[in-house]
């Protein structure tokens, strides 16, 4: 496993593998890695004949008051763990060398950045797309892999692509949950062990939903509220969103008539956590 830390070096040996005729895989991390991050890999390495993957913490997406400084940074883990997988390259980048003296130039963010996120989390998504498009252009691989897990940043990375012509394909992959279907997220080392039990009312709420859909009920507002009534009951301290929107657009529906996704921002003990459920209408 090659483990660079300038774009050139990355760029030259994904370019190389490209003009011999591979197939290369690209999965983007901020390392922390976990098993939803390991199955990102699995599914590359099953489709391509190269995969490289990126860890770096990039400061843009995070607002003043988040945990950019104490995001979990496990290098030699994140390392051992991507060599057993048999990873082809890491890119592993310092801070100045994506980001030097007079970095000015951000990329906007498409409507579907909007809501939910967007709406708590100001600039999150410039700083995604803007990092998303630079390893995009630093790896030029053939398919980049994403966790469904960030749902929305999802769909903000696939229309950015689609807008801006970006030459390559975006596959989403579905979320990896502990046995008790608490989703994987780096951010849930910072739990207790009793926050880590509270957690479960994400995912408690989201399968709330699918039942209350799957039994016929159809008012959104009615649903949401006893979302948020669960997630409360069950230990979030607060709750950003507990919403059930458009799986495409992202935008408000008030009745359910065909599929939907349920999304979850909260905060248990001081950790904010995000899950989210699509929702088919059974026949
Ligand atoms: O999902 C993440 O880990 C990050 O948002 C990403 C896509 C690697 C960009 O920093």
């Amino acid at each position: 496993m090659k483990i660079v830390e300038t774009p050139d070096s990355a760029y030259a040996h994904i370019n190389g593998w490209r003009c011999e005729g591979f197939k290369v895989g690209l999965v983007p991390t901020m390392g922390a890695l976990h098993a939803g991050h390991l199955s990102l890999v699995e599914r590359s390495r099953s489709e391509c004949d190269y995969t490289a993957v990126s860890i770096f913490v990039n400061p843009t997406q995070f607002g003043p008051h988040e945990d950019f400084s104490k995001y979990p940074r496990t290098l030699e883990d994140d390392l051992r763990q991507l060599s057993n997988l048999d990873v082809d390259l890491v890119f592993a980048p310092q801070n100045t060398s994506l980001y030097p003296d007079g970095f000015s130039c951000f990329v906007g963010t498409p409507k579907v950045a909007q809501p939910l996120e967007g709406i708590h989390r100001h600039d999150h998504f410039a700083g995604v797309t803007t990092i998303v498009l630079k390893l995009m252009n630093i790896m030029p691989a053939n398919v980049a892999y994403f966790g469904m897990k960030d749902y929305q940043q999802l769909a903000v990375i696939r229309r950015m692509v689609e807008d801006l012509n970006v030459p390559i394909q975006v596959a989403g992959c579905p979320t990896v949950r502990e046995s008790d279907g608490l989703a994987m997220s780096s951010r849930n080392r910072y739990l207790s062990p009793e926050g880590r039990q509270k957690a479960l009312c994400l995912s408690k709420a989201l399968n709330f939903a699918a039942d209350a859909i799957a039994s016929g009920q159809t008012a959104v507002s009615e649903i949401e509220a006893s979302m948020q009534k669960l997630l409360v009951e069950n230990g979030a301290d607060s709750i950003d969103y507990a919403r059930i929107v458009d799986p495409d657009w992202l935008t408000d529906i008030s009745t359910i008539t065909g599929p939907v996704v349920a999304l979850i921002a909260a905060h248990v003990e001081k950790t904010r956590l995000i899950d989210n459920r699509v929702i088919e209408l059974e026949n």
